[in-house]
């Protein structure tokens, strides 16, 4: 695999939403009811595995880039031992891992399943996924549910800032901006560029692009996807604080899906 997070990992920890992104609670109540261990696919730097393995849960992550997996060994060496032996890492790809264990729960948080371009792809690690489950385990797959209004209005290939700038430990001052441009709207894919715009203490800037294609899903096609990967969905979400699909629009897509054959 391409490392396509190796320029943004060292960022990745202090963009402003993703630092106060409010998943974690419900990352930890899950891992915590799920009684066994648990898996995280697309684990990156750690944000939700490290304060699992703090609530006391064994858990593995997964991901395909070393460079967000580097960062999250920095962050675990800063840990308790106790935190850190609860911890195992692997470089691997989401489409085609055999870890030779079998888990409780398996996340995906934050939306790696759509780097996952084709239906191909998308079949592949659900089905990696349902091999690495016992009998009676879970899955949570956690997707943005498209705005219909955006994919219609929001004009293509314009740069629009996210937020204030945000300090780096060294000193640097960050802004980052998004664009998103080429829809395809028969492949359902985007291309994505998260552009860090990097000002240094002796007032050099530089610019730093993370480019990658993300696709969308609606309601149903993850079901279905679901369905014929052998799962079955108890739960869907539109939000982290366990609100109903359709209570807002557009919401999270968050799937709590049982394992059934
Ligand atoms: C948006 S980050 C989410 C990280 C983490 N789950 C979180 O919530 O902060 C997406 C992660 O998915 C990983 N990823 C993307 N495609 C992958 C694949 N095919 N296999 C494994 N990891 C993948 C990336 O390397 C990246 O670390």
């Amino acid at each position: 695999m391409t490392d396509e997070y190796a320029g943004a990992a060292e960022f990745y920890d202090y963009v402003v939403p993703y630092a106060t992104r409010g998943d974690v609670e419900f990352y930890v109540d899950e891992a915590l009811a799920a009684n066994g261990p648990v898996l995280e696919l697309g684990c990156g730097t750690g944000r939700v595995l490290i304060p699992i393995a703090r609530a006391g849960v064994t858990i593995d992550g997964l991901d395909g880039s070393p460079t967000m997996l580097d960062r999250c060994h920095e962050k675990l060496q800063a840990e308790p031992a106790k935190v850190q032996s609860r911890v195992t890492l692997h470089e691997g790809d989401m489409r085609s891992f055999e870890l030779r264990k079998e888990f409780a729960l398996v996340t995906i948080p934050f939306r790696p399943f759509q780097h996952l371009l084709t239906v191909d792809d998308q079949l592949a690690c659900l089905r990696s996924i349902h091999r690495h489950l016992t009998s009676d385990g879970r899955l949570i797959l956690d997707i943005f549910n498209p705005s219909i209004d955006l994919l219609v209005n929001r004009p293509s290939g314009v740069e629009m800032v996210e937020g204030p700038p945000f300090e780096m430990p060294d000193g640097r001052s960050v802004t980052r901006s998004f664009k998103i441009s080429n829809p395809d709207r028969f492949e359902q894919v985007n291309d994505i560029e998260l552009i860090y715009d990097v000002t240094h203490r002796d007032g050099r800037t530089e610019r730093q692009v993370h480019a990658f294609r993300m696709r969308y899903f609606f309601r149903y096609e993850a079901e279905h996807l679901l369905a014929r990967s052998g799962f079955a969905v108890e739960q869907l979400y539109a939000g982290y604080d366990r609100s109903a699909y359709g209570s807002t629009y557009p919401g999270e897509l968050i799937f709590i899906a049982r394992k059934v054959a």
